[in-house]
């Protein structure tokens, strides 16, 4: 990240904690307002934060791991959420996770490529049951996926990301 960048995200930080007044019972939206701004909740904020607000960086981390909706590495460019809800699970979505996971060599503790292109989740129901197994790629959901076809989808991502650089 460039310094312009970062100095731009860390005056976002700033305003963040000037509208919740610094106060340490708004952590929770606090931090959701900071992911909001970097995709993570990366650690030297996190310290930051624990200052601003006094609060222990035991605490903060301990709020951040409790809550799925934070994450503290992170994300790729593109974020994949296989569901597993009961209606996906029945139509196979675990086969679909395998496959995913082996075509980009990820495993349960390792959820982005090395790459930074991909990270991979699992979700409960993501409310499109009649579709299921159904996979959403940044926020657009595809339906009636076989491991097949998600592995398709992965690298007809690759493909236009190459041709938009190709073009840039
Ligand atoms: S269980 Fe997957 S969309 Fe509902």
């Amino acid at each position: 990240m460039n310094s312009s960048v970062s100095n731009q995200k860390f005056r976002c930080v700033c305003d963040i904690l000037d509208r919740y007044e610094h106060k340490s019972s708004a952590l929770i939206p606090i931090l959701q307002a900071i992911q909001e701004v970097y995709g993570y909740l990366p650690e030297d904020i996190m310290t930051y934060i624990s200052t601003a607000l006094k609060i222990s960086p035991s605490r903060i981390y301990g709020v951040a791991t409790f809550f799925t909706h934070f994450t503290l590495t992170p994300k790729g460019l593109h974020v994949i959420k296989i569901c597993d809800g009961t209606a996906c699970h029945v139509n196979r979505s675990g086969e679909i996770l395998e496959a995913v996971m082996k075509h980009l060599n990820l495993s349960d503790k390792k959820r982005t490529t090395d790459d930074g292109i991909f990270t991979l989740e699992t979700v409960a129901c993501l409310g499109a049951c009649g579709l299921a197994p159904v996979i959403v790629v940044d926020e657009k959901a595809h339906g009636q996926m076989t491991p097949d076809t998600a592995v398709a989808l992965i690298e007809a991502i690759r493909e236009s990301d190459r041709e938009q650089e190709a073009t840039a």
